[in-house]
């Protein structure tokens, strides 16, 4: 399959293109980190007049998948109508555009389009009740991708793994600060489902193959505390657990609004793709052995 990827130099971007290359043809939109990237890229601004048509008439893709996003929850509150354009408007455009030429698509949303006020876990089924712009503009997103193009798929995730800045996801900072001897807290009562980046990649082509449509929760098996998770980054690289430390999010001075209850059900996709999803533990045990074989240089190598 040919597969074009937007947003390849985020979290999800970089990592899907490297477990998409392995068996298919990646072409990567990007607006100007990658520079020697092992697979094509298009330089191109999304939101520039006639960029998404650009994009699709000169790549021709079989599948395109939408990872670029403002995903900055801080930075949506701070520039709503930038997180409007990124988040609902360009995602509707591609999903029309990916219809009328016959290109599958698939969209990439957030758990947190729940305000995290029910007990136990979030289906498919609840009704969303998002917290800020971000999660506004995410939920907006969903609708209007499915409203264009009843084929699409959109799902709703949470990962961790290796980022180009090395920054981008909570277990590269627990790991960062835990390794320069810094302590760390985490929330314990925020409860969220962690998948690795790179299962996330994997499940996403699967679902594109077996031309699953409509709304999934992609995300990790088990629930967790943020908390709980910075201690289990601890253990899985040796660190310090004592340097992790426990703390409400009720005392913390972010800008934008949090949920305390991001457990999803991933039982519609699982039963659908006919397989349990991976469980955290392998995931964990994949994210260190990438840092072992010097993953994240390798992927920090196709910048600047
Ligand atoms: N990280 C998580 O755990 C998480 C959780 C829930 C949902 N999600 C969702 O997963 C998706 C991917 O997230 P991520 O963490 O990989 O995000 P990310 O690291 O912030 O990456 C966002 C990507 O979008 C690109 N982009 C932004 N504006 C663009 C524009 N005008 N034209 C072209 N590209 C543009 C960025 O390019 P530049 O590098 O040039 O800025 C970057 O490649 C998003 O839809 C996000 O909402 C992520």
């Amino acid at each position: 399959m040919k597969i074009l990827i937007t947003g390849v130099s985020g979290l999800l971007g970089v990592n899907l293109a490297q477990e998409a290359m392995i068996e298919n043809e990646v072409i990567g939109v990007d607006r100007g980190k990658l520079t020697s990237a092992p697979y094509n890229i298009l330089k191109l601004d999304l939101l520039n007049p006639g960029a998404v048509d650009s994009a699709l008439d000169s790549a021709r893709p079989n599948w395109l998948i939408n990872c670029a996003a403002l995903a900055d929850l801080d930075a949506c509150e701070n520039t709503p109508y930038l997180a409007r354009l990124m988040n609902t408007e360009l995602p509707a455009q591609l999903a029309k555009a990916c219809k009328t030429r016959g290109i599958l698509f698939a969209h990439i949303s957030t758990d947190a389009v729940f305000d995290g006020q029910k007990e136990g876990f979030y289906t498919e089924e609840d009704i969303p009740i998002p917290l800020g712009v971000y999660s506004q503009t995410k939920l907006a997103g969903e609708q209007a991708v499915l409203a264009e193009n009843q084929n699409a798929i959109v799902a709703r995730v949470n990962f961790y793994g290796w980022s180009l800045s090395g920054k981008r996801s909570l277990a590269e900072f627990f790991h960062h600060n835990l390794t320069h001897n810094k302590s760390m807290s985490g929330f314990t009562d925020v409860i969220f489902c962690p998948m690795l980046v790179n299962d996330t990649a994997r499940t996403l082509l699967k679902m594109l193959k077996n031309e699953l449509e409509g709304l999934y929760h992609l995300v990790g098996p088990q629930a967790m505390s943020k908390y709980q998770f910075g201690v289990e980054i601890a253990r899985k690289f040796s660190l310090k657990e004592s340097e992790v430390s426990p703390k409400s999010i009720l005392s913390s001075n972010l800008t934008a609004r949090r949920s305390h209850n991001l457990w999803l059900s991933v039982n519609k996709l699982s039963t659908d793709l006919g397989e349990s999803l991976p469980e955290f533990s392998t995931g964990l045990n994949e994210f260190f052995t990438q840092y072992q074989q010097g993953y994240p240089q390798k992927i920090r190598g196709y910048q600047l």
